[in-house]
């Protein structure tokens, strides 16, 4: 199926990202398609992170428009925000799990957030700590993790909400090319159950392992996109 004829979770439409005098984004039109598998490259500076913040309102447009799952997000009032953020689990480089609270309590803080009814949290977390491979580990603290064990538990905690839709920012710029690879088949097997996922890297290599499509920006511009076939 050609892309243009597939339906769009995500309209990215002549979008300017100003801050202060510096024009991190310019005039960028994109769109994301449902269930795609998407990555975003470039060099440093070029706009990457600032483009991920701008689809779940972690920072507003200066111009243009976006519009998520039918929604514009420059209509969506205050009330709704939360709403909004429901749809995406956001996955940092730097995991950003809570310091004080454990394995088990940093997903199931994300699950009981989303209604998950109670009786069934546990169960849900034992699940996605199984999914990860990180069961034994429900009682740990973060500090007491490797980054790929920590970045794990991040993509289960980013899962348990049930997001349509990941968004991830250098998921694996700090881990080691195995811990990168369970990481990396973790989000395509959610992909898989009917997600969007966005995945912001400089790893290049990393792309052309796992296949998908690639936009690169530079200097705040899409200066390219291209369809890389997944290598067997
Ligand atoms: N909060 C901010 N205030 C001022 N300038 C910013 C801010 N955030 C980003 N910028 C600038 O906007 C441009 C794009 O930054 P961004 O972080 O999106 O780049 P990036 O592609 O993610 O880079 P990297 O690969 O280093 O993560 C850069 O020139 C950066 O200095
Ligand atoms: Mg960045």
């Amino acid at each position: 199926m050609a892309y243009e004829d597939k339906s769009a979770m995500i309209r990215i439409l002549h979008v300017h990202k100003r801050y202060g005098s510096k024009n991190a984004l310019r005039d960028v039109t994109l769109d994301i398609f449902d269930k795609e598998f998407l990555f975003i490259s470039g060099p440093s500076g070029a706009g990457k992170t600032t483009l991920l913040k701008l689809l779940y309102l972690g920072e507003k447009v200066t111009g243009g428009n976006i519009i998520v799952d039918g929604q514009n997000l420059s209509r969506i009032p205050r009330r709704e925000l939360p709403f909004l953020r429901r749809k995406f689990g956001i996955i940092f480089q730097d995991f950003k799990l809570i310091p004080g609270k454990s394995v088990y309590e940093n997903i199931a803080l994300v699950a009981e957030a989303v209604g998950t009814r109670r009786k069934l949290i546990r169960k849900k977390v034992g699940s996605l700590l199984r999914n990860v491979g990180m069961e034994d580990r429900a009682d740990a603290l973060p500090r007491s993790l490797s980054g790929g064990e920590q970045q794990r538990v991040a993509v289960a905690r980013a899962i348990a909400g049930n997001p349509k839709i990941i968004v991830a920012d250098e998921p694996t710029g700090s881990l080691d090319p195995e811990s990168a690879d369970v990481i990396m088949d973790l989000l395509r097997q959610y992909r898989n159950l009917g997600a969007t996922i966005i995945i912001a890297t400089h790893d290049t290599q990393r792309i052309r392992s796992t296949g998908g499509r690639v936009i690169i920006l530079r200097e705040g511009r899409v200066e390219s996109a291209c369809v890389i076939p997944k290598m067997e």
